[in-house]
């Protein structure tokens, strides 16, 4: 085998917690997260030559070192001690681009499992999860995917119960949010509320949607300068308006998420979320990455 074609499922999160602030810097989070059916595809290709290059289809992204796929693959192979003539990382983006559904750690955590098979290197997925902790944060879930309990930075990882399938609208408006600066915006302040992680860790036992949907939280969304809070409010009562069990801000966002039951009610979310200034997709949860 030579090539291989991949997913990298997006990630959202089902709540958000933060806390509190850690000697190396980092933030001790809580997160329940949960992948959906929209993925970036991947293709790697070995080849004669030297070196490893990425191609992909959106030109402003970086196609060198910066690029966490590029790093993911560089980190397996100083692991495992692994060598290859020429690899190339084909990256058919679908995904959007800082928007808080973790997509560069989807793709790093897609190239880790890609070249785990491609190269039959046969490393566990607990292990490449490890691995992908040099990465990123949120790239160990990656690796696993479905619904979690992510715990530590992001990197301490606990396979949930599946959430019950539902239809999944996404919004992304148009503002930017720079992740390192929403840390550290919330540094500067006290957070008023907190998820209630273990009712929703409960409603996921009991396969409660209605239970799970009620709770869904996020403490950035509190931390968002107030223009972009009142824009990130007035796309969750738009999904709530047109029928969502719950709606919620993903990450750091600025992208907003509403679960639906019915594929139909769903369909006309997004229809009705389309005509904002925003990138609307309609997806699905999905039970695992691997
Ligand atoms: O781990 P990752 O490179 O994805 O994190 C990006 C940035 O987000 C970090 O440099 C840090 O500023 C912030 N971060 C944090 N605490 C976490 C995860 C990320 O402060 N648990």
């Amino acid at each position: 085998m030579t090539s291989i074609t991949v997913n990298a499922p997006a990630k959202l999160n089902l709540t958000l917690d933060v806390l509190g602030k850690r000697v190396d810097g980092y933030h001790e989070v809580k997160m329940v997260m949960q992948s959906v059916a929209l993925a970036d595809e991947l293709t790697l290709t070995l080849g004669p030559g030297e070196g490893l290059t990425l191609s992909t289809n959106l030109g402003f992204l970086p196609v060198n070192g910066k690029n966490l796929a590029v790093v993911a693959a560089l980190c397996l192979q100083r692991e495992c001690g692994i060598a290859w003539e020429h690899l190339n990382i084909d990256l058919k983006k679908k995904i959007p681009v800082c928007a808080g559904t973790a997509g560069g750690s989807a793709d790093a955590a897609a190239v880790l499992r890609g070249l785990n098979e491609l190269l039959q290197l046969n490393l566990s997925p607990e292990r490449l999860a490890q691995i992908g902790e040099e990465v990123g944060s949120d790239v160990p879930y990656c690796v696993l995917g479905g619904t979690a309990l992510a715990e530590g930075r992001g990197e301490r990882v606990t396979t949930l119960p599946a959430i019950p399938f539902c239809w999944v609208v996404m919004a992304k408006p148009d503002f930017p949010v720079s992740t390192p600066e929403l840390f550290a915006r919330l540094d500067g302040q006290r957070l008023r509320c907190h998820p209630d992680t273990t009712g929703l860790v409960t409603a996921l036992r009991e396969q409660d949607l209605h239970g799970v949907a009620r709770r869904l939280f996020n403490v950035f969304e509190e931390i968002l300068p107030q223009r972009k809070r009142e824009q990130v409010e007035e796309l969750k009562q738009t999904l709530l308006d047109n029928g969502a069990l719950g709606a919620c801000m993903t990450g750091t966002g600025p992208t907003v998420f509403g679960l639906f039951e019915s594929g139909e009610i769903a369909q006309q979310a997004y229809e009705a979320v389309k005509r904002l200034p925003v990138e609307a997709f309609l997806t699905y949860t999905i039970p695992s990455n691997i």
